[in-house]
């Protein structure tokens, strides 16, 4: 039941199918990636999520060839850090990334911030797309100015945007923004670190449904149409995060979740960023 769930996919602008519920590594050092994402793939897990800047590919390369499981059956998903913006200099890190993970393609390559330079790694990434080494490409941590720039000077329109979202965290006219061009917006930190868990709203609607707050955290972001990354290193959460597809929050709760929105950012705020 949860195997099957975790290989429910939403289609990207492109074709290609991701997988919705995925498994985020960061700070997971490079010597355990191997078994957490081991573990995750005998779950059922089919998208990891990892970045250059986690300095993980490795272990997650290696799980991924040793899990008996075909490539296309995987999706894995790498992003450039921003000191590697550049058309030079992002191609670079992407052969990097690659050899890191020990793959010939990743599913999704995404620009990490919107910092300086990143027209430039976009051109870098249209050119990798072309190339079929990235079968998607996308963004992470832009606001509307942000994608509205690179979609006035690119012929590619970001797949995805990867962007911290939460209940806490309610991005909501971001969200709409991505639903009317065909982004996929795609949670990070979905259950803000496990930092709101005890807030009390939250711990009543989780006991009515009889399912724990990371279980409410990321079906509400589920319920909106995203794609959430929870990350964890312990298979019984792993599994606990991966049991969200058996229930539904009726919309009188999930408006009464959308209200615990306080702008709660538990890493930078993008705003800051021209
Ligand atoms: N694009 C970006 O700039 C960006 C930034 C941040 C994160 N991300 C991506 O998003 C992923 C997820 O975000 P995140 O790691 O920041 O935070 P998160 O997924 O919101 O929370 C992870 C934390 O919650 C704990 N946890 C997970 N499931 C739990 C459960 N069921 N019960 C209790 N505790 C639980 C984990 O501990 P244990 O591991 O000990 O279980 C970990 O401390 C990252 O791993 C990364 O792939 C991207």
């Amino acid at each position: 039941m949860v195997a099957q769930s975790l290989s429910t996919t939403v289609t990207l602008n492109n074709g290609v199918r991701m997988p919705i519920l995925g498994l985020g590594v960061f700070k997971v050092p490079d010597e355990e990636t191997y078994r957490v994402v081991t573990e995750a793939l005998e779950i059922g897990y089919r998208h990891i999520d990892t970045a250059a800047y986690y300095q993980n590919e490795r272990g997650v390369g290696r799980a991924v060839g040793d899990s008996g499981l075909r490539r296309e059956d995987i999706f894995v998903t790498t992003k450039v850090w921003y000191n590697e913006h550049g058309r030079k200099e992002t191609l670079a890190a992407f052969d990097r990334s690659l050899e890191a993970l020990g793959l010939d393609y990743v599913d999704l390559y995404l620009v990490h911030w919107p910092r300086e330079g990143r027209m430039e790694a976009w051109k870098a990434m249209e050119r990798i797309l072309d190339e079929g080494r990235a079968r998607a490409i996308g963004v992470s941590n832009y606001l509307v100015r942000h994608l509205d720039d690179t979609i006035a000077r690119s012929p590619v329109v970001p797949a995805v945007d990867q962007v911290e979202f939460s209940p806490f965290l309610y991005q909501k006219e971001l969200l709409s923004y991505c639903r009317s061009r065909g982004i996929v917006l795609e949670a990070y930190s979905p259950l803000a670190r496990g930092r709101r868990f005890d807030d009390p709203r939250l711990v009543k609607l989780a006991s009515k449904y009889g399912r724990t707050p990371a279980q409410m955290m990321l079906r509400w972001v589920l319920q909106k149409g995203m794609v959430a990354i929870p990350k964890s290193a312990h298979p019984e959460r792993m599994r606990e995060n991966a049991s969200v597809f058996d229930f539904e929050i009726s919309a009188e709760d999930e408006a009464t979740m959308d209200r615990f929105d306080e702008g709660y950012h538990t890493t930078w705020d993008p705003e800051s960023i021209p």
